[in-house]
C-alpha cells in the first residue's frame, strides 16, 4: 500500500518528522510502559512492535534479548529507526495495521506485541480487524501491551476516539483476557497537559 494511503500516518512526514523523532526518543521504554513492565515475559523471544515509529521500544526490547519485527509504514521513520538503533535483532517491515499482510506472510507467532500510541490511528472497523488479526499472531503464552491516547487531535493528524472499555471488549471478544488496565495516565511530554493515556495489557484466554 502506498505510504500516502495510510490515513493514520497523516502529519508525520515532512517538517514533523524530526520533531516526532526527538519527542519519541526523549522518552524511554521503561518510562512509557512503567505500569506494565512486570507483565513482559521474562524469557525473550520474538516480539512485534506495531506502529514502531523510530524504534524506541523495538530497541529497548532488542537490548533485552528479543528479536523484534518493527512494523512502520512511514519510510523516513524506518530509516531514522535503523540509523538510531542499528540492532541486528530488529527487522524493519513496511506494513500496516489492521491487515499486517507482510507480518502474516512471515508466519511467525509472537511472545510479545507492543502497540504503543497507534490504536487511535485506526477506525472502529479497523480496530476490530486488528484484534482479529492479533488473535492469530500471539502465542498462547504471549502478551499484548498497548497505550491509548485521549485528548485533542494535533493539527494535520488523523485520530479516532478510542476508549479503554471498547478495547477490553474487542480484545476479550477474540480470545484475550485483560491482565492490567491503568487509566488516566498523564502525558510524559511537556506541554501535553490535555493528553492522557490508558495503558492495557492482555494475555490469551484459556
Ligand atoms: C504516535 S506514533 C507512536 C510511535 C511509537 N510506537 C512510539 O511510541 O514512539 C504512531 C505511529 O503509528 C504509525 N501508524 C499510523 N497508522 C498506522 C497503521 N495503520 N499501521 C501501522 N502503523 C501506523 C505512525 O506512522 C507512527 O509511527
Amino acid at each position: 500500500m502506498p505510504e500516502g494511503a495510510v490515513r493514520g500516518t497523516e502529519g508525520y512526514g515532512g517538517d514533523a518528522t524530526n520533531a516526532f523523532h526527538r519527542a519519541s526518543e526523549a522518552l524511554t521504554f521503561e518510562e512509557v510502559h512503567a505500569d506494565l513492565l512486570d507483565l513482559i515475559p521474562q524469557r525473550p523471544g520474538r516480539a512485534l512492535d506495531a506502529g514502531a515509529g523510530t524504534g524506541r521500544d523495538a530497541a529497548a526490547l532488542a537490548s533485552r534479548g528479543w528479536s523484534v519485527d518493527a512494523v512502520e509504514p512511514v519510510a523516513k521513520f524506518r530509516e531514522l529507526g535503523h540509523q538510531t538503533h542499528p540492532s541486528p535483532r530488529i527487522t524493519w517491515l513496511d506494513d500496516t495495521l489492521p491487515d499486517l499482510e507482510t507480518v502474516r506472510a512471515r508466519g511467525q507467532r509472537y511472545g510479545l506485541v507492543v502497540a504503543c500510541a497507534v490504536w487511535m490511528h485506526l477506525s472502529a472497523d479497523e480496530r476490530d480487524l486488528a484484534w482479529s488479526g492479533l488473535a492469530g499472531l500471539v502465542r498462547t503464552d504471549g502478551v499484548v501491551i498497548m497505550s491509548l491516547r485521549h485528548g485533542p487531535v494535533p493539527a494535520g493528524r488523523w485520530m479516532d476516539d478510542v476508549s479503554g472499555d471498547e478495547t477490553v471488549e474487542r480484545a476479550t471478544a477474540v480470545g484475550f483476557r485483560l491482565l492490567r488496565r491503568s487509566d488516566a495516565r498523564p502525558s510524559l511530554l511537556p506541554g501535553k497537559e490535555q493528553v492522557s493515556w490508558t495503558l492495557l495489557a492482555f494475555g490469551r484466554a484459556g
